[in-house]
């Protein structure tokens, strides 16, 4: 409790209140001290943040009686904006049944698609229109223009945020799966009482006290004869949300600060390699099916720059197709041309050999989380573009044993004790280890790891054996934040990242 909120009757000045504060005193008495909404509040100079902000002053004051109450908005989806652009489902088969007079339901489910379809066939039955035996008929269909024309003049509404809101389109809609949104905020309702009725009256009587220092006050030198309002140590505040870090840059910072702490060093690499890099230096056959303009964004290649370390060119040459001493190789013919093509890295292990190619001396160890790209069709758990969190030792005592000691090792560190290790393949490892995790009791493949295969180190002039491992961060992000689609990360949606807003 603050000296403000005493009643002491004696007309003594009510120190603490900001011109605003005064000026939705005086409003409020002028509504004759009923009830208003806080939205209805218009006072000039006063924006809605200060109004806000002094509402909550005014109530922590005691000057005002204040009513919340929960009001809900609704927002449109973005499967609700599709069916304002191409016709709601239900309609869309309502016109077609109508023009063809007969539709059988597969063929419904080959015009709208399988998702639409479904909603269709749902829809139209709550209105009377069911398939019999498999065909869904014109005849005896009632009149159904009216119900979708209010339907979308709902959604449209929605759109431009305005109109009405008829409370059975509304309830039509909150039953129907993910067409609309609903999203609660509390609506104050204010009015002064009998401590604000004296406050107003006070600083009537003694004019304002001071409170922001204008150009004005100090050219007219009323800082000399007025006083200052104190400040209310005591007083709320509104919550204010700064700016924080995204919640993928926060755990990529917490991945690079456990590797640093283990004595890896981080490694350059560029988004835009030679194929060769990234594929053939790993060993990977020029008809693998990964090299495929399906899972590859290739880049044109005019203007090519001229290509680092080209002595390596006629390396892989040989050991695709000889092999080295005691390796077979591939056995066809290596094309330069295939390994000439640009392409964005399809994963960050091209870092890693690069590095090695550079840095032959053993011992390394080396890390990086970086950005890959994969032409790929993005569902629940899997990205176009995405972060791996890449890394190699290379040291006489690297081994499976090491690896997976350092695999448990880095995941312990962020928390996570429940790791499964199962054999793989990779063109480039021998052995190939998959690390896999837990989420919301299903697994999850978090990445791939193993030891370079001979093919790989010897032609590049390595001498002793390198671990490796290229993990995915949003796949960790997932565990980590508990999320079950690797979609909502990169969503924007301001309430998840204030959730998780962190600050580093
Ligand atoms: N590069 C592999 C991938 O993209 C992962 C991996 C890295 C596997 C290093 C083995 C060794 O999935």
């Amino acid at each position: 409790m603050t000296a403000d909120n005493s009643e002491n009757g004696s007309g003594a000045v009510q120190a603490n209140i900001s011109p605003n504060e005064a000026s939705v005193l005086k409003f409020l008495l002028d509504n004759k001290g009923a009830w208003i909404r806080e939205d209805q509040i218009h006072i000039d100079g006063i924006g809605l943040r200060e109004l806000a902000s002094s509402v909550s002053w005014l109530e922590s004051k005691g000057l005002i009686d204040v009513n919340r109450t929960e009001i809900s908005t609704f927002q449109l989806t973005e499967e609700g904006r599709r069916f304002l652009t191409e016709g709601l489902p239900e309609e869309r088969a309502y016109y077609l049944i109508l023009s063809r007079k007969h539709v059988a339901v597969p063929d419904l489910m080959k015009e709208l698609g399988e998702t639409d379809g479904k909603i269709a066939l749902a829809q139209l039955a709550k209105l009377g229109i069911k398939p019999r035996n498999g065909v869904l008929s014109a005849d005896g269909a009632p009149l159904l223009d009216d119900e979708f024309r209010k339907r979308k003049s709902f959604l449209n509404s929605l759109a431009a945020g305005s109109g009405d809101m008829p409370a059975d389109m509304i309830n039509h809609f909150r039953k129907r799966e993910n067409v609309i949104q609903e999203r609660k905020r509390i609506s104050r309702s204010l009015r002064i009482n009998e401590s604000g009725v004296k406050a107003v009256s006070a600083s009537v009587s003694t004019g304002n006290l001071l409170g922001e220092i204008t150009p004005d006050i100090i050219a007219s030198a009323r800082w000399k004869t007025s006083g200052f309002q104190p400040y209310d140590l005591n007083s709320r505040v509104e919550k204010i949300l700064g700016s924080g870090v995204h919640p993928i840059t926060y755990l990529s910072r917490m991945v690079k600060e456990i590797f640093l702490e283990l004595g890896f060093s981080e490694m350059p690499g560029h988004y835009i390699e030679y194929a060769a890099w990234n594929m053939d230096a790993l060993f990977i056959p020029q008809d693998h099916p990964a090299r495929d303009m399906q899972d590859t964004f290739y880049l044109d290649t005019e203007g090519k720059p001229e290509m680092e370390h080209p002595e390596i060119m006629d390396v892989l040459s040989r050991v695709h197709e000889k092999g080295i001493r005691g390796y077979n190789g591939w056995g066809y013919r290596w094309s330069r041309d295939k390994a000439s093509q640009l392409l964005l890295r399809t994963h960050t292990t091209v870092s890693t050999i690069r590095y090695l190619y550079e840095h032959p001396e053993p011992p390394q160890a080396v890390f990086s989380v970086e950005k890959v790209f994969r032409h790929e069709s993005v569902d629940w758990k899997h990205l176009a573009e995405l972060n791996q969190i890449e890394g190699a030792y290379y040291g006489k005592d690297a081994s499976l044993a090491s690896l997976k000691w350092l695999m448990r090792e880095f995941y312990s560190r962020l928390g996570f004790t429940d790791l499964k290790f199962i054999p793989s393949y990779y063109p480039y490892t021998e052995p190939s280890m998959d690390v896999v995790g837990t989420i919301n009791g299903k697994e999850m493949e978090l990445g791939g790891s193993g030891v370079f295969r001979p093919e790989v180190t010897k032609p590049l002039g390595l001498k002793v054996p390198v671990i490796a491992w290229g993990l995915g961060l949003e796949r960790l992000a997932m565990i980590y934040f508990g999320l079950s689609d690797i979609r909502e990360i990169y969503q924007s949606d301001l309430d998840w990242l204030r959730t998780y807003r962190l600050r580093v």
